[in-house]
């Protein structure tokens, strides 16, 4: 069955979706909705692989048996999520070799310029001033080796990989240009709403994994009550009410309103979730939240929320018990990952200059 969808949508000659996540840290749900929302919607039109890189994880600091167990959770929740392994490559990052070995040629080309410019590495070696090691430097390059192995039409993606995505058209535009056409060039795919959750504490801030805030994150583990009671201590301000016209306007020129509700980046940022988590479209979000206090609004949106969510949290709970089966289901996905990166590695070899035995 598996393999049948997989040859089929190989023979379709569908476009090619990459996109990959990190497996430390937990999912929360500004992956879920800046990217995995999307991965899942697109699995019928596309041939997509994803997978968990675990071998960028590793340029921060880890505990080798949490590296082990969290990815294992982020490919059970990624399929609690709706990744369906019959239709979509779902695979571990260090158990397709070629992703290190592509990753060596394209770092030949990248210049360190570029790289320092790139604002994940300047954020990350803020952070962590005693850690900035050349695997943190080679980072985007790493990324643009999984995009490129597999010629990529599509990488879904939040707002924060745009630049990444830029320097992965770089690179792959230089190589052609050196050696010959050898890659596609790929197009990031950025949502129009929840490309960037903000944090729920501080909302002129993205959320992120790794906020000292606790409450400033959701993550798809946490139950009801956590996920409800974050929402309804998320600051806000204390403008204006929100009313029916704002929504009616809101259904018509959504960007121009997100643009007005940029000084009150908290309710904007509740507002995308209300409709990230109901796919309700702003008119109807209108029914439910013109003329409403902060307080209800928040009320409303902490229980979406935790509806949303409870069912993904259950089947995870499900298909994480099975281990077995999540690893048979992890070595299937590299072997077809393996086959096609394979073939992308031949060639970027020979083109290079390597002599083959
Ligand atoms: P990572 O693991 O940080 O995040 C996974 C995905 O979630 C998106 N995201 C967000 N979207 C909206 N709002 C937020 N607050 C938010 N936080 C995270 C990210 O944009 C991402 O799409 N470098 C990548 C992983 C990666 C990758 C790749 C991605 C490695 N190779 C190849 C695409 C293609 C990363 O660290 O994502």
């Amino acid at each position: 069955m598996e393999q049948s969808n997989q040859t089929e949508n190989i023979k379709a000659g569908k476009p090619v979706i990459l996109s990959g996540i990190q497996p430390t840290g937990g999912l929360h749900i500004g992956n879920l909705f800046g990217a995995i929302k999307n991965w899942v919607a697109m699995q019928d039109e596309y041939q997509c692989y994803f997978t968990i890189v675990d071998l960028h994880s590793i340029t921060n600091k880890q505990v080798p048996a949490e590296l082990r167990r969290s990815t294992l959770d982020m490919a059970a929740m990624l399929i609690a999520c709706g990744i369906d392994t019959d239709k979509s490559v779902l695979f571990v990052q260090s158990h397709v070799p070629e992703h290190a070995e592509l990753a060596w040629v394209l770092i030949c080309l990248a210049g360190t310029g570029e790289l320092s410019r790139m604002t994940q590495f300047k954020d990350k070696a803020a952070q962590h001033p005693e850690n900035v090691n050349a695997g943190l430097f080679a980072y985007p390059v790493l990324m643009a080796a999984d995009i490129l192995l597999y010629q990529a039409d599509l990488v879904p993606v939040g707002e924060d990989q745009k630049q990444h995505l830029e320097l992965t058209r770089d690179i792959a535009q230089r190589f052609n240009h050196n050696y010959s056409d050898t890659f596609k060039i790929p197009d990031a795919y950025i949502p129009k709403t929840g490309a960037r959750i903000m944090s729920l504490q501080e909302p002129t801030k993205k959320m992120s994994k790794s906020d000292e805030n606790k409450k400033a994150t959701i993550f798809l583990s946490e139950s009801d009550e956590e996920i409800k009671n974050k929402i309804k201590r998320a600051v806000t301000d204390s403008g204006e009410l929100l009313n029916d016209d704002f929504f009616k306007n809101a259904s018509i020129n959504h960007e121009s309103l997100m643009d007005f509700m940029k000084n009150r980046p908290g309710l904007a940022n509740l507002l995308t979730l209300y409709h990230a988590s109901t796919n309700k479209a702003f008119i109807e979000m209108g029914k439910d939240l013109a003329g409403k206090g902060f307080g209800d609004i928040k009320s409303i949106v902490a229980e979406a929320m935790a509806d949303y969510l409870n069912p993904i949290r259950t089947k995870y709970n499900e298909i994480r018990k099975d281990e077995n089966k999540l690893k048979e289901l992890l070595a299937q996905g590299a072997e077809k990952a393996h086959s096609v990166a394979l073939k992308t590695l031949r060639k970027v070899y020979k083109k290079v200059g390597f002599y083959s035995l």
